[in-house]
């Protein structure tokens, strides 16, 4: 579906429907137009309303927010999806920014455009093709158009990236395997001259002592990867690292999880997925950042070889770690990829992604990340930047009363707390004990086990995956990149 500019008046268009955003219930608005007396009565300016005879439908916006503007058009696309059109008009809704609201807009159509419909044996097709945007404004301005097409041609990369996530997040574990992965990965750098990829197997991981990678692995029939992806840009003014963990599929380990908790855990594999995703978008939108992307990809399964609870493990760092719970799995797998990456590429930003706790899900609800780290001004800077995306996050603060938790008697530390609070902090605290001193105030972890998987459809979102955190470190590095441009950095 394209999202395209036009450089005519909205009633010049043509087209088969037309999308109106009433702004702060304003009901003079001078599109509203076809409005009957009791229809403006019914309606009062706030939600949706469809009205198919008119082949028009209102949706009301509290004020002109990348957000607001992103989640009306998402709304009106959901309302009109299914109607047999192909075309739909809008008029330009621009707030403080219009490269902003430009790429706001166009990805609450282009985010909702999306279904995973593989395995359906009768497909609804969207029939809608194309989406129009005026340049006249809704208050009959006229929109800088340079500035809406990067916006517009932003938003497309995004989306794009976004939807690649959702792809590989939704497929199945018995054909998403660690192999299946890297496929995906070599495809796409073929596809792109200045990404490179590099593919470490289970003998590489041996030699490096990444032994708490291998321990979970050791009961899945599949081998792990390593899988390291670099995008080279012209110009870099910072080198970014982002690690994802990877589990294609997370039954528990021997601590088994309960049949209910295990069905959605081919959706363990979103931070990994979401750090492809970002570096293919960050490399089609020539962002001056060297960015790597250091994927943890393996299976947590179970059998007569799998790593038990009681087993002490030496990780790739040197530190020793007692498992307590074999579903604790994706933090002994990012810690090794850590060390890894820092010692092999010594970034100046650090991020890992990871579904890593049911304990953030319960705590922030399905739909916000966990934010951590340990600079203050790091994470509300993170925090401030990326949320324009529309994604939703939060910061959880360390403290050492939690750091005692995680102490074991046998090892250095042990995999699990022995509270049952706080599971989403205590599990970044077992991470940041793999972060070395020198990078300590350059690294975010982002838990994303809440919004990856969306159970029922909201905002952008359809169900199954929703690729999150990809907009979120892209909103972020755009930012980043347009504050070095204006020499504030
Ligand atoms: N992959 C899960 C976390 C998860 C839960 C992701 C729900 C998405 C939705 C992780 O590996 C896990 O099982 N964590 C355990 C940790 C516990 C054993 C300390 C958890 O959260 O229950
Ligand atoms: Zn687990
Ligand atoms: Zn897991």
């Amino acid at each position: 579906m394209l999202v395209e500019l036009a450089d005519k008046n909205v009633a010049d268009i043509a087209a088969d429907y037309e999308i109106i955003f009433i702004v702060n219930k304003d009901l003079g608005h001078r599109f509203v137009t076809d409005l009957a007396d009791f229809e403006l009565h019914s309606y009062k300016g706030d939600k949706l309303l469809n009205l198919p005879s008119k082949r028009k439908v209102y949706v009301g916006i509290k004020e002109l927010t990348p957000n607001s503007i992103r989640l009306a058009s998402a709304l009106a696309f959901n309302a009109i999806k299914e109607l047999n059109i192909t075309s739909v008009k809008i008029a330009s809704y621009s707030g403080d920014c219009t490269k902003i609201s430009f790429q706001a807009i166009a990805e609450g159509f282009l985010l909702a455009n999306y279904k995973f419909d593989r395995y359906k044996s009768e497909k609804k097709d969207i029939k809608i093709e194309k989406i129009i945007i005026s340049t006249e404004d809704y208050n009959s301005k006229k929109i800088a158009i340079d500035e809406a097409q990067i916006g517009l041609d932003h938003a497309r990369i995004i989306s794009e990236a976004t939807n690649f996530v959702r792809d590989i997040v939704n497929e199945t574990p018995e054909i998403y395997t660690p192999q299946k992965m890297v496929q995906d990965a070599k495809d796409f750098c073929l596809g792109s001259a200045n990404i490179e990829c590099v593919v470490h197997d289970e003998h590489y991981l041996k030699s490096q002592n990444m032994n708490a990678f291998l321990a979970v692995n050791r009961a899945s029939v599949h081998p792990p990867r390593l899988i390291h992806l670099k995008y080279t840009p012209k110009n870099s003014i910072k080198r970014i690292v982002f690690v994802g963990k990877g589990l294609t599929y997370d039954s528990g380990g021997l601590s088994l999880k309960p049949a209910d908790y295990m069905v959605t855990m081919k959706s363990d594999k979103s931070g990994a997925a979401a750090a492809m995703g970002i570096i293919k978008a960050a490399a089609k939108m020539e962002l001056p950042f060297e960015i790597h992307a250091v994927l943890g990809v393996t299976e947590n399964m179970i059998g007569g070889n799998a790593y038990k609870p009681d087993d002490v493990l030496v990780t790739r760092s040197g530190i020793t770690v007692e498992v307590k719970n074999t579903d604790a799995e994706g933090r002994l797998v990012l810690a090794d990829c850590l060390d890894w990456a820092q010692s092999q590429l010594k970034p100046e930003l650090l991020i890992d992604m990871a579904t890593l706790t049911g304990a953030c899900v319960v705590g922030l609800g399905e739909y916000t990340s966990g934010v951590m780290g340990n600079s203050y001004e790091l994470q509300s800077e993170f925090k401030d930047f990326a949320s324009k995306s529309g994604e939703y996050l939060t910061i959880l603060e360390f403290n050492d009363h939690l750091r005692e938790l995680i102490k074991s008697d046998i090892a250095d530390i042990s995999n699990i707390s022995s509270s049952r609070y706080g599971g989403a902090i205590t599990a970044g605290i077992f991470l940041d004990k793999f972060i070395k001193d020198e990078y300590k105030d350059k690294w975010l972890h982002l838990d994303i086990a809440g919004p990856a998987y969306v159970g029922k459809a909201w905002g952008c979102n359809p169900t199954g995956a929703s690729g999150a955190g990809v907009r979120a470190c892209l909103y972020y590095l755009q930012k980043l990149a347009r504050n070095y441009e204006k020499g504030e950095k």
